[in-house]
């Protein structure tokens, strides 16, 4: 039976926070600095309230870091586009149960190209939406904010949610990650591990860091 302690902690930087004029250097310095994957928030200024960029620049940025890319599609029409973010070196894929799609078609195509499939959780989302799915994931992500911007603070009514996500799991015997984004400090960390997630992104805690590796340890060591 999976238990979230057997899950491996994983601190995910968000390239969201990282300074654009220099963004390849910014991703090979995320691996620099120790972080386990890269997360790249893909924005479609519809879904969320916010533009940020495309496959085209996942790709230039690929050669960068040999980090996995945790792709996070906060866009409506993520069975459109997954497979031009898969092309341009994604890793794994998460889409939301929110967005305009056949959710169990989506995650079948993805799996079935060989990539992660996750499936993301906006706050005011009740858990029970990710379970028809539940068997179809390699990651659970439970947002911590309303997405669409960095640096914003955690919303801790999502506790009850990763804790029931973390529930189903060892009920079913599944094994997916538990990622939580949004608002992730050493502080939240704690009630965030504590509650069973064991993916964390962060973006300013990292990036507006002034000691990155430091940063990422204490996020790697947060209520440990
Ligand atoms: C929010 C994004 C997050 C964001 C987190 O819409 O999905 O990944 O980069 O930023 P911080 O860590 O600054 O809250
Ligand atoms: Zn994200």
């Amino acid at each position: 039976m999976t238990t979230p302690q057997e899950l491996p902690r994983i601190v995910a930087p968000s390239i969201l926070a990282s300074d654009y004029s220099r963004f390849g250097e910014e991703a090979a310095d995320a691996q620099r600095a120790g972080g386990d994957w890269l997360h790249l928030d893909i924005m479609d200024g519809h879904f969320v309230d916010n533009i940020s960029f495309g496959p085209d620049i996942v790709k230039a940025l690929r050669p960068s870091t040999d980090l996995f890319f945790d792709v996070h599609l906060m866009i409506s029409r993520p069975d459109r586009y997954w497979e031009r973010f898969a092309k341009s070196g994604a890793d794994g894929i998460t889409v939301h149960v929110e967005a305009e799609h056949d959710v169990a078609q989506t995650l079948s195509a993805i799996r079935a190209a060989g990539l992660k499939t996750g499936l993301a959780l906006n706050p005011a989302t009740p858990w029970e939406a990710a379970l028809p799915f539940l068997d179809r994931l390699d990651l659970l992500l439970v947002m911590t904010v309303v997405p669409g911007f960095g640096g914003q603070a955690f919303i801790r009514q999502t506790l009850t949610k990763i804790q029931a996500a973390a529930e189903a799991r060892e009920r079913r015997g599944l094994a997916y990650h538990i990622e939580v984004d949004g608002g992730i400090d050493a502080e939240t960390a704690v009630d965030a591990t504590s509650a069973g997630a064991n993916v964390l992104v962060a973006g300013t805690t990292i990036f507006k860091a002034p000691d990155r590796r430091s940063a990422i340890q204490s996020l790697r060591e947060a209520g440990r």
